[in-house]
This record gives C-alpha cells, structure tokens and sequence, in this order.
C-alpha cells in the first residue's frame, strides 16, 4: 500500500524505537488544511478555503504558482489539466509533453475556467483520484489568486474575531525561475503587502526548495525587511518534485543529505521547521503495537525546529495498516511521534481530535 523508504535511506536514517509519548517540551500542536478542506470539496477551491475556516483549522494552505501575465494563483500543480476543464477550452495550447501550463495562460483565461475536483486521465475517460470526495464536474468552482485567498481569510478573521493563519507553497520555484519569473519575490510581497511580515505573524512559508529557502532566509527577507517562519518540505528525490538543470537540462534535487546525521542541524540553520512526508516519521514497516520511529522529530527537535509532516487523509488506503482508524493515525504521530503540526484533507477531524485532548 506504502512505497517504502529506500534501503539507501533506511541505512542514511538512524531509526528509534520509542515506547512512550517524547519529552521534548510541549507547543501548543496545529492544524493545517491542506489545499483547505480538500476532503469535502475541491482543492484549492475558495469553498474547500472557507469550508476549512468555519472548521477551526489553524492555518489554511495555499499552493502557489504564476500566470503568464504574473499573478500569483493557488494551484498545487503548475499544470491546469488535472482540476480544469482547459484541454476542452483550449486544445491546441499544450506543450509537447501534452500538459497544460498555468504559466502560458492569463489570468482571465485561468480565471474563466472551470474548475473540478481532481481527477486523472486514464483510457481517455476522467476518474476521480478519490472516488468517495466530491464529484468530479458537479457545481461550479474558479481558480482564484493568493490575494483574493488571503483577503478572505483575513475578512474572515475580521468577521468571526478568529485569528487563522496562511501557510502557502511556492510551487517548482526552479521552473518558474527557468520561465523567466521569480515565484519567490513575487508571493513576499504580496505577503508583506497583507502584513505577514514577522515570525509572530500567522504565516508559514514553505517550499521542497532548499537552495531557493536559502535564498529567501540570507537574500531576500533581508532586502524586504521581513523575517517569517520558513518551512523546509522533504520529499523522495525520485518525486522529481524539485529539479536542478546542469548543462541545461532538468534533473532530479538530491534529497539524501537530509536523511543523514546532522541535516536537521543544517536545516535549522536556515528555516524553522520540516515537513516531511508521514512515512519519514514512522517508518513505514512498522506494525500494530510496533511502531518504529524514525530519528526527524527528535533531531528536529534538538536542532529547534517543529515538525508537520504530510499528508492526513482518510480516504481508501490512506490510513496506514500500523493504525486501526484515522484518529489512531493523529495519535501515533500527535502523540508518540510528538510532530507539532500535521497537514490535513480532514482538518474537521484532526480538529476535534486535539480538542478531545484537552478535555
Ligand atoms: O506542503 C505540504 C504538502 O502539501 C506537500 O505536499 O504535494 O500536497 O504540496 P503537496
Ligand atoms: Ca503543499
């Protein structure tokens, strides 16, 4: 059901039984919606947002990429073919590699699209990646900006006397740098512009990215007089999910270092926290009653960084076989792992579960 851990990686990571819950001391831990309450509606949608508000998540996530005319729109990918209908509107405008890239539309041409939950292609006939989620096609759902997210949350926060907070994604920074755009500056301002500028701020910024990270820790806060909480995303380097291009061609960022004694150390150098994928936090062999642990959290940890590991969904297939339910799943990780955080399709459920803690 998992793809395991490498062997190379098994042997990088120093992995920890632990029997009982960490010591490390205790933060008040948090909720991320991720791509809002994508479980209900679709991802990114400005309902799937507000929905996930009105469920007291504590921050809401935004994926971010860029337009040809330089806005900045919330999308995971910086494709539009996997939740729009823009193979349909605009046949002849894919690349070679038959996708459709948000980078070669307008705004108003993203804007005027529709827009469903995620689905892929196979046999040339639409399935839902989630066959139980919201029907693909159903109602009538747009892309929106980072802006119009971000003025929504914070008229939200006026209205209800809530404080939730944003927790947004640069998206393939290296593409977007490689298409003559710089994602980075372009979402800095505009959080600066919504004042998000300091580490007490509701604001995570988070990327797969370390060297653009590195970027925005030594280069650029510093130039827009900001310093905001940084967020190093871990990924497998075989997701291709960050890409270096030598002699002029893509490949693959090299995420083994991470995995290796004293790289949490070097991540706090320039960031606050890690969010690793949940199988990097308990190893994914790991059984009923035997859980085993790896070293992230507490080296994390050490080094002063929290931890929100990814992704919380309920779905078919999605809680591990180690886990009898969903709310065993939040325990093993809120409770025994000790993570601060974890990112959510069901922010509604890892909600209550932390609030059924404190009673
Ligand atoms: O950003 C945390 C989590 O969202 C990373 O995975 O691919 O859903 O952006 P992804
Ligand atoms: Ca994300």
């Amino acid at each position: 059901m998992f793809k395991k851990l490498s062997n190379k990686k098994k042997t990088l990571m120093s992995l920890l039984m632990i029997s009982s819950a960490a010591s490390f001391a205790q933060v008040e831990k948090i909720v991320v919606a991720h791509r809002g309450a994508s479980g209900y509606l679709p991802e990114h949608s400005m309902e799937a947002k507000s929905m996930a508000y009105a469920m007291d998540a504590d921050y809401i996530e935004q994926d971010v990429v860029m337009s040809s005319d330089d806005f900045l729109v919330v999308l995971h990918d910086h494709y539009l073919d996997r939740v729009t209908n823009v193979a349909d509107i605009y046949p002849d405008r894919q690349r070679k590699d038959g996708r459709y890239y948000a980078i070669d539309f307008t705004l108003a041409e993203i804007k005027g699209l529709k827009m469903t939950e995620a689905f892929n292609i196979k046999d040339g006939e639409q399935t839902a990646v989630y066959a139980q989620r919201f029907p693909i096609w159903k109602s009538d759902f747009k892309v929106h900006t980072l802006e119009d997210e971000i003025e929504m949350i914070q008229g939200l926060n006026k209205s209800t006397g809530k404080n939730i907070g944003i927790y947004p994604e640069i998206k393939a920074p290296w593409f977007h740098r490689h298409e003559g755009k710089d994602i980075s500056v372009a979402v800095l301002k505009v959080l600066k512009k919504y004042g998000y500028t300091s580490k007490t701020d509701l604001v995570y910024f988070q990327s797969f990215d370390a060297e653009e990270l590195k970027r925005i820790k030594y280069d650029l806060l510093p130039k827009l007089s900001m310093d905001i909480k940084l967020v190093q995303l871990i990924a497998e380097t075989s997701w291709d999910e960050t890409m270096v291009y030598v002699d002029g061609k893509a490949i693959a960022y090299d995420y083994d270092w991470m995995f290796k004694p004293g790289a949490m150390k070097e991540i706090a150098k320039y960031a606050d926290g890690v969010g690793p994928w949940y199988p990097m936090v308990v190893a994914p062999e790991s059984k009923k009653g035997k859980l085993i642990f790896t070293s992230l959290v507490k080296e994390a940890h050490q080094a002063g960084m929290q931890v929100h590991p990814y992704t919380f969904r309920l779905d078919e297939g999605q809680i591990p076989e180690y886990a009898q339910d969903f709310e065993e799943f939040l325990d093993i990780f809120y409770n025994k792992a000790d993570v601060d955080g974890v990112f959510s399709d069901y922010p509604d459920r890892a909600v209550n579960f932390l609030q059924a803690q404190k009673k």
